[in-house]
């Protein structure tokens, strides 16, 4: 069986505990991995420490060792689609699009490594800085710390980690508990593309623990998080004055107006929904139909949703995995039997078998049920009826999130009256709210989070914008 060792310093340790990853399908034990003590946390944040003083790698070594990472990536496709089916029960298709976008995501990231500059500032404008000439550069943070989610255990922790190393800074990286292994690989991939000890560090464990530790630490510099709204608002508590980038899911909804292409809007919504068992932080959750469309709207979406393939998401022909755990799918189960008791009506699925949940369509819901108002992260999905686009819109803002929405409408007025009045990160229009590219900004308003990815928008989000200044000798 394989077992990984934390990685610090360069090398790969073994730390004496262990813990099992498992398949989420069938169960089996994939791997161990070692779990990291207080002493090893500390460690790896002192490589990451002493790499950052020691100064950024020149810019053309970070873009050409982003860049064979990206090769060899492109090298090993089959094997890390296939791990991250097995450790977080994505379907095989869609874990293929997730090697490619992280593909994506290190060329981007090693691109932006020779993109990054300043500007010359005008001074001599302000009276007293005559003969003074300015200009700004960014500066590495220094060392920042990646703690990335399950539900895209590579592309997300590769949005993290490329762009910091991109910047110029030391990475401490703890992945999800569930899904180590693709960061082990991800990890293995850099350094087989020549990055220096210290820049990359990996320590596994539970967020309780070793998340805390890595809160406590003062010689981090930044934190890059992706996950729930309670332990982003605990890093941004125990942060201080830190830098931070938070990105904490959504109740994402799209609106599909009267003028709608339906066919598209009700199959994309049905693919959208529940792409990675609806475990996508801008998977569409809410859809807002005008009611003049409403039932064509929602027989079309049963229809789609119902050709769906639930099973094994290593059988190259699944659509729908099981959920990340069974515990997971018991709790979107609950919320499912807590809105149908107050009234809403089950179109299609509500049942599962452990970690499996079918896909679920619910109508006639209320704004306050837990399926409408919290984040369901599971392949629920509701219908709900409005008049106007006034109406709709402010349905869409009834929320305590603002990451991502869509609207489907022929109408350039309407779309952009949309897109100007719903308070999110990004509206996608004749899309649903799930639309991604990676070199897009990324990011919420709200309780969605702050800060953007997208290797250009974190690369700033992880350096410091620096004035320099020269007195120049007629001002002496
Ligand atoms: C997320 O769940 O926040 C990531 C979605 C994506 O990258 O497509």
């Amino acid at each position: 069986m394989d077992r990984y060792g934390i990685f610090v310093d360069g090398s790969w340790q073994e730390t004496g505990e262990w813990e099992d990853v498992r398949n989420k399908f069938t169960g089996e034990v994939l791997a161990r991995v070692s779990v990291a003590s207080r002493e090893d946390v500390a460690r790896a944040v002192r490589a990451a420490r002493l790499a950052a003083d020691r100064g950024p790698l020149p810019a053309y070594q970070r873009y050409e060792i982003l860049l064979r990472a990206r090769d060899l990536l492109t090298e090993r496709v089959e094997d890390f689609a296939r791990t991250i089916a097995a450790e977080s029960g994505k379907p095989l298709k869609e874990a293929r699009v997730e090697v490619s976008r992280a593909v994506q995501t290190l060329t981007l990231s090693g691109e932006e490594a020779k993109r990054i500059h300043g500007e010359g500032v005008p001074v001599e404008a302000a009276p007293g800085a005559e003969n003074r000439l300015a200009f700004t550069i960014r500066a590495p943070v220094g060392v920042v710390c990646a703690i990335s989610p399950f539900n895209f255990p590579l592309n997300l922790a590769a949005h993290k980690i490329a762009p910091a190393l991109a910047a110029g800074n030391a990475v401490v990286h703890k992945p999800a508990g569930t899904t180590p292994l693709t960061a082990a690989k991800l990890c293995q991939v850099l350094v087989d593309a020549g990055l220096p000890p210290g820049y990359l560090n990996l320590v596994f464990g539970p967020g309780a623990r070793v998340g805390d530790w890595l809160l406590e630490d003062p010689e981090i510099d930044m934190y890059t998080f992706t996950g729930s709204p309670a332990i982003g608002e605990r890093i941004k508590a125990k942060s201080g004055l830190r830098r931070v980038t938070l990105e904490l899911g959504n109740n994402s909804a799209v609106i599909v107006h009267k003028d709608a292409e339906l066919a598209t809007a009700a199959r994309l919504s049905a693919a959208r929904a529940f792409a990675n068992a609806g475990q996508v932080c801008i998977s569409v959750q809410r859809i807002y139909v005008q009611k003049d469309i409403l039932d064509a709207f929602s027989d079309e979406l049963v229809r789609a949703t119902q050709a769906l393939k639930v099973g094994d998401p290593l059988d190259p022909g699944t659509d729908v995995g099981p959920m990340i755990s069974e515990a997971e799918a018991a709790r979107a189960e609950d919320w499912v039997h807590e809105a149908v008791e107050g009234g809403a009506k089950l179109l299609t699925g509500g049942t599962r078998e452990g970690p499996l949940f079918q896909p679920t369509v619910l109508a006639d819901v209320h704004a306050s049920m837990k399926v409408v108002c919290n984040e369901v992260f599971a392949p629920v999905v509701t219908v709900i009826r409005y008049d106007t686009i006034d109406e709709a819109i402010e349905a869409v803002n009834d929320s305590h999130y603002g990451l991502q929405a869509g609207i489907f409408t022929e109408s350039l007025e309407v779309a952009m009256e949309a897109a100007r009045r719903i308070r999110v990160g990004g509206v996608m229009v004749n899309d649903t709210s799930s639309f991604r590219a990676d070199l897009m900004p990324y990011g919420g308003v709200k309780g969605s989070g702050m800060g953007r990815e997208g290797p250009k928008y974190a690369v700033e989000e992880m350096t410091d914008l620096k004035v320099i200044v020269l007195n120049l000798k007629g001002a002496r």
